[in-house]
C-alpha cells in the first residue's frame, strides 16, 4: 500500500525549465560569447546545478578553475531567482492541487524530491508549501539519476520503497525513482519509457488510476 508520494518540482508541480535554461543561456553568452545549443536544455533537465554546468562546459570543451565555476553557478542562480521572482499560484501545473488534496485526505505523506535548492521558495510562491510533510535537502545527497533523493524521503518516513511512489518529468528523474525501487509515474510528453505509467499531465492521473495505485 502506498504511504508516501514524492514529487519532483520542475515539470511536475510547476514549470520553470525555461527560466533555468534562460539563466544558463544568459550566463554563457555573457562570459563565453556562446549561444547555447537548444538540445542542451534536455541534458540539464532534472540534474543538479553543478552537474548542469559540467555538462555545458564539457559540451563546449571549456576548462575553468573551480573558483570561476563556483562564481558562475552563483551568478546563474541569481539570474534564475530574478526570473522566478514574479511566480505565484497561477504557475501551478494542471491537476496538482487536486492531487495534493486527494493525498492529504487519504493520509498519504507528501514529499518534495527535487534537485533544486530553490524548492522551498518555489513551493511558498505556489502557495502549496503546507501540503508538504518533508522537503529533501538536495545539497546533502547525490543528484539524479542516483536514487538518493528519493531514498532520503523514504527513510525520513521510515517506509519501504514499495510504499512510495515518485512523480517525474525527466529521464534522469525516472531513472532515480526506478533505482530506488519505487513505482514511477512519468509526467509530460517526453519519452519516459522506464516509468511504470505515464500521463501527459496530472489531470490524467484521474480517479481510475488513483484507485488502482493507492487503494
Ligand atoms: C531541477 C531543474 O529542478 O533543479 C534543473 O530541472 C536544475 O534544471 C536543478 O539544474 C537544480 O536547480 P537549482 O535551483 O538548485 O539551481
Ligand atoms: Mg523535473
Amino acid at each position: 500500500m502506498i504511504k508516501c508520494a514524492i514529487f519532483d518540482l520542475d515539470g511536475v508541480l510547476t514549470n520553470t525549465t525555461d527560466e533555468h535554461f534562460g539563466a544558463w543561456c544568459h550566463l554563457f553568452e555573457k562570459h563565453f560569447n556562446i549561444q547555447l545549443d537548444k538540445q542542451l536544455e534536455i541534458k540539464t533537465k532534472g540534474v543538479s546545478r553543478r552537474d548542469s554546468i559540467e555538462v555545458l562546459l564539457d559540451y563546449y570543451g571549456l576548462h575553468i578553475s573551480e573558483e570561476y565555476k563556483q562564481n558562475l553557478m552563483d551568478e546563474k542562480n541569481r539570474n534564475y531567482r530574478d526570473l522566478i521572482n514574479h511566480i505565484d499560484e497561477s504557475k501551478l501545473m494542471d491537476g496538482v492541487l487536486d492531487l495534493l488534496v486527494y493525498l492529504k485526505k487519504n493520509k498519504i505523506k507528501i514529499a518534495l524530491g527535487s534537485a533544486s535548492r530553490n524548492g522551498e521558495t518555489i513551493l511558498d510562491r505556489l502557495k502549496i508549501r503546507d501540503y508538504f510533510d518533508y522537503i529533501v535537502d538536495p545539497s546533502l545527497v547525490k543528484g539524479k539519476p542516483n536514487p538518493d533523493i528519493f531514498l532520503a524521503a523514504r527513510d525520513f518516513f521510515n517506509l519501504s520503497s514499495q510504499e512510495c511512489i515518485g512523480f517525474e518529468d525527466a529521464v534522469s528523474g525516472v531513472k532515480a525513482i526506478k533505482a530506488a525501487n519505487m513505482y514511477a509515474v512519468g509526467v509530460g510528453e517526453e519519452n519516459l519509457e522506464e516509468a511504470d505509467v505515464q500521463v501527459v499531465s496530472l489531470v490524467e492521473f484521474n480517479r481510475e488510476l488513483r484507485e488502482k495505485i493507492f487503494e
